[in-house]
């Protein structure tokens, strides 16, 4: 009988048992995307589950509008989060995922979009108009989501290829879009801003993260420029 030496093993055991890597770390790539696909079509699903029960409250257009809304400018931000989460984690298997995320962002503002355009006014292009020019969150909502509009048409690999340098300039137009979309939320909100003001302190910080970095990048640049001028400088005298 050896109690204590056992009491120790296992002791030991536990100590230097490997943490048991998360189910999956051991997917491929590819089922991970089509269980994310999937995850993504939830909050669709939920809708419809809710409507066929007789779910959707006493005002059944307001609600699909609005969660289709909150689910747009969610999957925005989950979008801008992958280029963070790649920097933190080091790890560049997220950027698999972003184009993905962020074409279900349009995919849910084409169906809010629809919602308003069909339900709300049953394609009354004179009031849709009005409302466009005189209610400043539609205003905001509608320019956020043209310009995702460019964003979707070449989230190809044909136009990646074909815009070269400049597909990453178009796709800048994502930070205006994620602002205005905030900005959209926070004016149709009449009295407890709570919702809005979260949403734009996680835009802020993903933006500010942004900013961070580039200055990061700029300050060594114009530190390593202003030593070589005057080493060039010198050069050229002796030259
Ligand atoms: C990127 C584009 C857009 C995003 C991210 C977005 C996001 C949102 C959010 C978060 C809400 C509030 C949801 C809530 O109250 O919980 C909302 C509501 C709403 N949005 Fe949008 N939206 C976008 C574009 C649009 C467009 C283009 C229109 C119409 C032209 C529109 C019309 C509306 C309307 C009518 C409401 C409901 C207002 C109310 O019931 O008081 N949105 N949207």
């Amino acid at each position: 009988m050896r109690p204590v030496e056992t009491g120790v093993m296992a002791a030991k055991d536990m100590a230097f048992r490997p943490v048991a890597a998360p189910f999956w770390s051991r997917l491929s790539p590819r089922t991970l995307k089509v269980l994310l696909f999937v995850v993504c079509l939830v909050p669709l699903a939920r809708l419809f589950v809710l409507g066929f029960s007789h779910g959707l409250g006493a005002n059944p257009i307001e609600f699909v509008t609005r969660s289709l809304g909150t689910w747009t400018l969610s999957f925005l931000l989950i979008t801008l989060a992958i280029t963070p989460l790649r920097r933190f984690t080091g790890q560049g298997q997220w950027l698999r995922y972003r184009r993905m995320l962020g074409l279900f962002a349009f995919f849910y503002g084409m169906l809010h979009l629809t919602t308003y355009l069909w339900l709300d006014q049953f394609f009354d292009w004179g009031d849709i108009l009005k409302d466009i020019y005189k209610r400043p969150f539609i205003t905001f909502g509608m320019t956020a989501f043209l310009l995702l509009v460019p964003l979707a048409v070449t989230s190809n690999d044909r136009s990646v290829r074909a815009l070269k340098r400049n597909w990453a300039r178009l796709h800048k137009l994502v930070y205006p879009a994620a602002i205005l979309a905030v900005l959209h939320y926070y004016w149709l909100v009449k009295l407890d801003v709570t919702q809005p003001v979260i949403y734009a302190s996680v835009l802020s910080l993903l933006l500010g993260l942004r900013v961070w970095w580039w200055w990061q990048k700029r300050v060594p640049a114009a530190k390593a420029g202003n030593a070589v001028a005057p080493a060039l400088a010198s050069r050229g005298r002796q030259g």
